[in-house]
């Protein structure tokens, strides 16, 4: 792993990028900007990083077989992903990569056009526990998959001690645009990123979505709390996808096959234990095996950063996975389909409400190869 990245943005998400960008080596920073001073020159002095004093000399500055990582509020997401694009540099952007779908794709375009890499977070689908359950499947391990229940409940978070949340370098955790911007579209890309992987494009999606506490902290108006989705794949099993910021701490994925089922129990850690139940009859009873067992890649896999706060995840594995890309001239698998792929999808339960019915997904994506450690 070797390469370049310069960084928009940095504040609560960014020290969890810089700490995972200590555990890859001879990735560098190029430098770093950020429209609040104060912040920028705190994130900069603590991780010893080059400060530029505006977006134009970052992006003059940034060299072009380098990948800029934009991890400002999603609001911005859209003018300083064009800004990049526009600029020639190789943007990977925080999730969502804008605010609709119109958007998206004009940015998808731009990207073509210029002939750029866009990708978009999240990367845990490069990570071992969603590389493990995808070798499983492709190994056949628990039969042909029928259902999959994927679950992202963070708990009754409106009541969480966040004003305590604290980055390492010492950002707030900015609850206020969490709940503006609303769990599904923060956090559905965590299990989508898995699921298009596999199986590729979404043809339809069937959702509904609802702000369940409404005297929620803060200026809103804000965005849906809870979003249940089915999903119905080009090529693979109707999924159930649920996120909220209200039902207790949940984040199982269960892909139930013919043999049994596949489990993984946190969204949000590299290396979360999969695991395989078999089904079984046990005198007259139906049931899978209470004792499951767990599924390990034979290889190495990939550097990993210790937990810190809800997360246990190499943030950076997306953009090395696109600098590797550059340097061995191949397609990324964090491919600007993906990135668009995922992105309308998770608008599309997000903006469900209670009777919008069947969405027909009007982007495609193929599904992504497996790492070589995973193949
Ligand atoms: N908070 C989390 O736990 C978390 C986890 C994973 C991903 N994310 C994602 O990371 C992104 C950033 O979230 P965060 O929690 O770090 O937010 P944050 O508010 O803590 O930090 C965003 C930073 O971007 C800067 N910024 C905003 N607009 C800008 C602009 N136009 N130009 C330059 N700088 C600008 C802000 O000044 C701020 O310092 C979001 O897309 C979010 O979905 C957040």
């Amino acid at each position: 792993m070797t390469g370049v990245v310069s960084i928009i943005g940095c504040g609560f998400v960014a020290d969890l990028y810089m700490r995972s960008l200590q555990a890859m080596d001879g990735i560098t920073v190029a430098g770093v900007y950020d429209r609040d001073a104060t912040r920028l020159a705190q994130f900069c002095a603590h991780w010893n990083v080059p400060e530029v004093s505006s977006l134009q000399a970052l992006l003059n500055a940034h060299p072009r077989d380098g990948v800029v990582l934009n991890l400002t509020n999603p609001s911005a997401h859209f003018e300083i992903n064009t800004a990049c694009l526009d600029a020639g540099c190789h943007t990977y952007s925080e999730k969502p990569l804008a605010m609709s779908v119109k958007d998206a794709k004009a940015l998808h375009q731009r990207a073509h056009d210029a002939g750029l890499m866009l990708a978009s977070a999240p990367c845990s689908v490069l990570g071992e526990a969603a590389q493990t359950l995808g070798h499983a499947l492709r190994a056949d391990i628990a039969g042909t998959p029928r259902v999959i229940y994927a679950e992202l409940d963070d708990g009754f978070v409106p009541q969480a001690a966040y004003k305590k949340w604290l980055s390492e370098s010492g950002a707030p955790w900015p609850y206020e645009d969490e709940f503006r911007v609303g769990c599904t579209l923060e956090h559905a890309g965590y299990y989508l990123g898995w699921l298009i992987a596999w199986f590729g494009s979404v043809r339809t999606v069937v959702a509904a979505s609802a702000e369940t506490i409404p005297d929620k902290e803060g200026n809103g108006p804000f965005a849906p709390d809870l979003s249940v989705a089915t999903l119905f794949f080009e090529n693979g099993p109707v999924t159930r996808l649920t996120c909220s910021i209200a039902a207790p701490h949940d984040h199982r994925i269960r892909i139930v096959g013919d043999k049994g089922v596949l489990a993984c129990k946190a969204a949000w850690d590299n290396s979360a234990k999969v695991t395989f139940a078999k089904r079984m009859t046990l005198r007259r009873r139906l049931m899978e095996s209470p004792f499951p067992k767990r599924l390990k890649l034979a290889q190495p896999t990939h550097p990993k950063v210790k937990r810190w706060g809800a997360a246990a995840m190499n943030f950076m594995l997306g953009p090395a996975e696109m600098l590797d890309a550059l340097r061995e001239n191949r397609p990324t698998r964090m491919s600007n389909d993906f990135a668009l792929h995922m992105t309308e999808v998770t608008l599309a339960m997000q903006n469900a409400g209670e009777t919008s019915g069947a969405q027909a997904m009007t982007t495609r994506c193929d599904p992504m190869e497996p790492m070589p450690w995973a193949m």
